[in-house]
């Protein structure tokens, strides 16, 4: 983390989990888990039609909502799809872009991916843009080619003031939903890269003002050490989020001066 030039933000990704009318216990457990005085922002993904009822339960404890994908269209006979001006006028204002689990079983592309990240920010939406590796590429040794190439990709077509409101998220594929967490060392290394990449396309202010999340079985155990690495600024976490007390925990790692 380095607040001195960026946010901390810490987004639950709830994925396909919980139904709306369970949403409020939920937000109020949290509330009184998490402190008043906050370094980092907080932000849950929920399922689209659970918007609205979680922005109204984590309203009072300052909680943002995102949605978990969108439409790269702006309206139209795409049945089925959301817009981002949908997911806005929900009470969103986050979206997460482009995640592994759509890109692999939805044929999500990067072209794709790159239409809806300029979609989002089109909306007034912040792009939480996921990249990641496969175990095989990690193997192979193509990491850092790999990302390098979907963080550009992505982000292509994105002007420079746009830049400042883009969170990017390294998510290796093989730790999420596995239990086997990147090292914070592995983690680091990818996410300096990143922030290398943004470097070289739009200028040392900007990189520095990015923030870079990790995401794949962070949980209260390993936050702490994950957030230590200087280009690690908060996360998104899946399965650890579903629980009030895991996330509060994650946030309080997160809130350490
Ligand atoms: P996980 O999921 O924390 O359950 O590994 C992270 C994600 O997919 O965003």
């Amino acid at each position: 983390m380095n607040r001195k030039y960026r946010k901390t933000v810490i987004a639950g990704n709830w994925k396909m989990n919980k139904l709306p009318s369970e949403i409020r216990n939920f937000a109020e457990e949290f509330r009184t888990l998490i402190p008043r005085a906050k370094w980092c922002d907080i932000v849950v993904c929920t399922p689209a039609v659970m918007i609205p009822a979680a922005v109204r339960a984590f309203k009072e404890g300052k909680v943002a909502v995102g949605g978990q994908d969108m439409s790269a269209h702006p309206s139209g006979a795409y049945t089925g799809e959301v817009a981002g001006a949908q997911l806005v006028d929900a009470g969103a204002k986050y979206v997460i872009i482009g995640h592994s689990e759509r890109r692999q079983y939805h044929g999500e592309t990067d072209e794709m991916v790159n239409a809806k990240v300029l979609a989002a920010l089109g909306s007034k939406l912040i792009p939480i843009v996921c990249v990641g590796e496969s175990l095989e590429t990690r193997e192979l040794e193509l990491t850092l080619d790999l990302v390098t190439y979907q963080v550009k990709r992505a982000l292509s077509g994105v002007a420079p003031e746009q830049m400042r409101k883009v969170i990017i998220a390294y998510e290796p594929i093989w730790a999420i939903g596995t239990g086997k967490t990147a090292t914070a060392e592995q983690a680091g290394e990818v996410c300096t890269a990143i922030r290398a990449v943004v470097r070289a396309v739009y200028g040392a202010r900007i990189a520095r003002s990015v923030t870079i999340q990790y995401g794949g079985s962070m949980n209260a155990a390993n936050a702490e050490e994950l957030l230590a690495q200087p280009d690690i600024d908060g996360g998104l976490i899946g399965g650890a989020s579903l629980k009030p007390e895991e996330l509060a925990k994650i946030v309080l790692a997160a809130n350490q001066e």
